[in-house]
């Protein structure tokens, strides 16, 4: 009875195997990026890169077990997920409303060990981050955010109330 249960489970191993996922990363415009946009300074960018790009990004990188059932469903879903929620390879395409909230979740996320989720950085060691490390990234975004809202103030100011905008700022 137990044998026939044990070859029954590995037949349906076997099965999974058949189902590949879908590795193809969609286009990604180098210009919508958020590093060509917001030029991060080197230690950032690579931060990003090694902790955040495989799951919110076009430029995923799939590791072996991606090749074995059913962890490669499991790990897709993360990626879905995660471009969905936050794309950085579309970074352009977001409003500024949207950007600022994404960064606010960021600083929040990354402060609470939330992300890079924890299951990633198991199979990922590069992707741990130091407290230093999360320090500078929620640093950094803070920083953006600060330097978008500016810009988007002098944008937003029409000619007209260009002298409010000033009487604001001293
Ligand atoms: C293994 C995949 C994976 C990695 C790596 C990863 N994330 Fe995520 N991220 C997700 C998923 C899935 C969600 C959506 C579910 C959730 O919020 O837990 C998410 C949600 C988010 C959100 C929330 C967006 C919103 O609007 O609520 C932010 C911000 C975020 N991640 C930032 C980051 C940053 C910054 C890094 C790198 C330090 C990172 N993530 C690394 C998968 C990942």
């Amino acid at each position: 009875m137990a044998k026939k249960i044990v070859l029954a489970l590995i037949a349906v191993f076997i099965i999974l195997q058949f189902f590949r996922i879908d590795k193809e990363n969609p286009a990604a415009d180098p210009a919508m990026d958020f590093m060509t946009i917001t030029n991060p300074p080197a230690e950032v960018a690579s931060i990003l890169k090694s902790s955040c790009y495989d799951c919110h990004s076009n430029q995923t990188k799939y590791p072996w077990y991606t090749n074995v059932q059913p962890v490669a469903w499991w790990i897709k879903d993360h990626i879905d997920e995660g471009r969905d929620e936050l794309n950085f390879s579309e970074w352009g395409t977001y409003s500024y409303r949207r950007a600022d909230h994404k960064l606010e979740e960021g600083v929040e996320m990354v402060d609470e060990e939330e992300m890079p989720l924890p299951s990633y950085t198991w199979g990922h060691s590069e992707a741990r981050l130091s407290t230093e490390q999360r320090e500078l990234l929620t640093g950094w975004f803070t920083e953006l955010r600060a330097s978008m809202k500016a810009a988007q103030d002098t944008t937003a100011a029409a000619p007209a109330e260009e002298e409010h905008a000033d009487d604001h700022e001293h």
